[in-house]
Order: structure tokens, then C-alpha cells, then sequence
């Protein structure tokens, strides 16, 4: 609801210059710190997807770790980490993405994804998409379905929603809308 949404929106706290001057940063932080707004927010999250077939939950680090775990209960799933490069000890499979100044590397385990399983993608922001899209890319290496993505927090403006559709088979589900540029 808008009641809900707004509730969550008030624990979302606006940190100017971060992570450089002219960025107006959204930290989830006090969201986190206090348990009625976290567990609503989980609530909300997972809430498409109750008794949708969802094999595994893919959290991505780090932000997107915070929620993951907790979905991955809630929907009774597997919890499987897409990391940074080199990070995860056994073998891994790799793809590289773009960020607002130079490119990154996401890696999860080899055979982590069984073929055919439907996936959640949850991360705390959706911005520009270079990531969630590249986790979406690791799941669909494994020849898994990306069955949706969920974000806490998605910036309207960069339009990283549009990276995300994919003979639109998966759902992009976003809490909080920030319309500002
Ligand atoms: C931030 C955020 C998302 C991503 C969104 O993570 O937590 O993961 O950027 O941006 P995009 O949609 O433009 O790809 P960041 O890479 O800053 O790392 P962190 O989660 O480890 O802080
Ligand atoms: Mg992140």
C-alpha cells in the first residue's frame, strides 16, 4: 500500500555527496536498524512470489545479501551468493559488467543453479541494471529461469528496468520509487 510504502520510504535516510559530491546517497541503514520497517519490508519483497515455484534465490554482494538470506528462508529456497571476482573459493563461472566508471566482475559457483530452476534475483537497489542483469546472465549460463528480481529501492530515472526483460518471462517487483533525477 502507499501507507506501507511511505512508512518504509521514512527509514530510508538521505546522504548527501556520497559516494562522491553530487550524489544524493539512499541509506538503508536505519531501514535495517529497526525491526518493524525491516520485516515489513521482507514481507512486501517476497510477497509476489508466495507460492510461485521459486528454487533458489540468488543475493548479490553485498548490499543484496542483507535481504537474500531472509527471502531465501521465507521461500524456502536455496541461498545461492553471486559475488565479487575472487572471493568464492571453488570453481566459478564469470561475467563481466559495466559500472559508472570502468567495468567489474561478477562470479557465482559452478553447478550452483540446477537446470531448469526458477530463480529470484534480490538486490537492495536497482539503478542502471548492469548488475542485476549480470547475475541474471550467471543464473541463465546454468540454464536456470529467471522467474523474477526484487529490489528494495529502484531509481526510476536510469531505466534499469528495461535491462532487465527477457522474452518477458521474469518479473522486475521494486518497493520504493525514487522519481528524482
Ligand atoms: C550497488 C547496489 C546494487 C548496484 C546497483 O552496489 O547495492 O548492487 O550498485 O547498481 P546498477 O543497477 O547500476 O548496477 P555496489 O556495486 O555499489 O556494491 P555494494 O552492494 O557491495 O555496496
Ligand atoms: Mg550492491
Amino acid at each position: 500500500s502507499a501507507q506501507a510504502t511511505r512508512y518504509l520510504q521514512a527509514h530510508l535516510r538521505d546522504v548527501p555527496d556520497f559516494p562522491r559530491p553530487g550524489i544524493l546517497f539512499k541509506d538503508i541503514t536505519p531501514l535495517l536498524a529497526e525491526p518493524r520497517a525491516f520485516h515489513m519490508t521482507l514481507d512486501l519483497l517476497v510477497h509476489p512470489f508466495i507460492g510461485r515455484q521459486i528454487d533458489a534465490v540468488i543475493a548479490i554482494e553485498s548490499r543484496g545479501f542483507l535481504f537474500g538470506g531472509a527471502l531465501a528462508a521465507r521461500l524456502n529456497a536455496s541461498l545461492v551468493p553471486v559475488r565479487k571476482a575472487g572471493k568464492l573459493p571453488a570453481a566459478v563461472d564469470r561475467v563481466a559488467y559495466a559500472l559508472e566508471y570502468g567495468e567489474a566482475e561478477l562470479e557465482m559457483h559452478k553447478g550452483s543453479l540446477r537446470p531448469g530452476a526458477h530463480v529470484l534475483i534480490v538486490d537492495d537497489v536497482l539503478a542502471t541494471g548492469g548488475t542485476a542483469a549480470a547475475a541474471a546472465t550467471l543464473a541463465r549460463g546454468q540454464h536456470a529461469i529467471v522467474a523474477g528480481f526484487a529490489f528494495v529501492i529502484e531509481l526510476d530515472a536510469l531505466l534499469g528496468r528495461s535491462r532487465l526483460a527477457h522474452d518477458g518471462e521474469a518479473q522486475v517487483h521494486a518497493l520504493i520509487h525514487v522519481t528524482s533525477p
